[in-house]
């Protein structure tokens, strides 16, 4: 397997899996329990078909939207995703720098491994922050502080890891952050010499938004689900999160959002868009499906906030049904983490294109010329 070949999310998982030693890529792979919403994520997309009109001509079509007041080339976007150096020794510089290219919105995590400032300086394109609110306030309204000085364009506040998921694959692996070399992982990091020798000698590990406050995930090695359940503040409410979006006073987003009646509270207290997200299956198993829950959230509140479209993303039509339900976009994170994973910015940028190019034949034999040409009359339910 080489890049090369990699034409679809699942050849460059499979690249993926080849680059990294089991713990790592059975974290990025691995969901909660017995992985059913994570499975259906995807699934959820085939139970419904999309009716082209044809005769549109369509020789140029426009795929950008709008999200957040921010102007996307893409209506797909990169998802915040935690300890990105772990996965390829760019981390989330590759990320950023591949999205800058195609000009569409990336996420960075609280648990990135690269800092809010380098982040901030290296790309104008438009940049999301995700926020764990933490127990301890100092840290949580540092992040705060940091994003706003560093022009961060959004903030999205996750809102579905009150506790950690129960990430079996993890426990099994032996999985943390940082990784620990231990026994039972020893083997899995001799086969990836590569990997190994990357993360030993290329900069230090660490969680660079954290490690001023925290010892676990830098110093410290933890599990993610055992990070979640000691670190994170499980009183947090609506009023924190009103809170949150005082203190940020820009484009503020929760993600995380699965039910109509906390998509209404969302734009009650003012939050520009939500993100309708199970956590790509990794914390509640049995959650429904971002795609299944999106009709009748944008039913709700969709005159009101942008409706993002999170999880199970693998194709071009996927992204093609979300905007027919009325999502202003879609959004995740595994397809573009195998790549990062299989091979830096150049698999991130392969994988952007990728998408780019299903997203435009798609719409070409859609018959759509813009974004805002995709409706529900052209998608049926089986
Ligand atoms: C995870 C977090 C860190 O799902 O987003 O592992």
């Amino acid at each position: 397997m080489n890049l090369k070949q990699c034409y679809n999310t699942e050849q460059f998982r499979r690249l993926a899996k080849q680059r990294l030693p089991g713990p790592i890529f059975h974290y990025i792979d691995g969901a909660a329990d017995d992985e059913v919403t994570y499975r259906r994520n995807t699934a959820a997309y085939e139970d419904c078909d999309l009716v082209p009109n044809v005769l549109a001509g369509v020789e140029t079509v426009d795929m950008s939207t709008t999200v957040m007041g921010m102007k996307l080339a893409l209506p797909l976007f990169l998802s915040p995703t935690a300890l990105q150096r772990l996965f390829h020794h760019d981390g989330e510089r590759a990320v950023a720098r591949a999205a800058e290219k195609f000009g569409t919105l990336f996420g960075i995590s609280s648990l990135a491994t690269i800092s809010i400032e380098e982040i901030g300086a290296a790309i104008p394109t438009p940049k999301m922050f995700q926020l764990y609110y933490h127990k301890d306030k100092g840290l949580t309204y540092s992040m705060i502080e940091r994003c706003k000085e560093a022009q961060f364009d959004a903030l999205a506040l996750t809102v579905d890891t009150i506790v950690g998921g129960n990430r079996e694959r993890d426990l099994v692996t032996g999985f943390t952050s940082p990784p620990k070399l231990t026994l039972k992982s020893l083997a899995s990091f001799a086969a990836h010499p590569s990997w190994t020798l990357n993360y030993l000698f290329r900069d230090r590990f660490e969680l660079s938004n954290l490690k001023d406050y925290v010892d676990a995930g830098t110093n410290i090695s933890v599990s993610v689900s055992e990070y979640f359940s000691t670190m994170l503040d499980q009183s947090m409410d609506w009023n924190a999160a009103a809170d949150v979006a005082k203190r940020w006073g820009k484009p503020f987003c929760l993600k995380g959002i699965m039910s109509v009646e906390d998509a209404r509270r969302a734009a009650d207290i003012g939050a520009a868009a939500i993100m309708i997200s199970n956590h790509g299956g990794r914390q509640l198993d049995g959650s429904r499906a971002p795609f299944d829950q999106l009709a009748e959230i944008v039913d709700a509140v969709g005159d009101k906030i942008d409706v993002i479209c999170d999880g199970g993303i693998q194709r071009g039509t996927h992204v093609l049904k979300a905007l027919s339900l009325g999502a202003k976009a879609c959004a995740g994170g595994r397809w573009y983490l195998y790549a990062l994973a299989g091979a830096g910015q150049g698999g991130v940028e392969k994988a952007l294109a990728n998408m780019q190019a299903e997203i435009e034949r798609d719409m070409k034999l859609m018959g759509a010329r813009s974004v805002a040409e995709l409706g529900r009359n052209n998608l049926r339910f089986r």
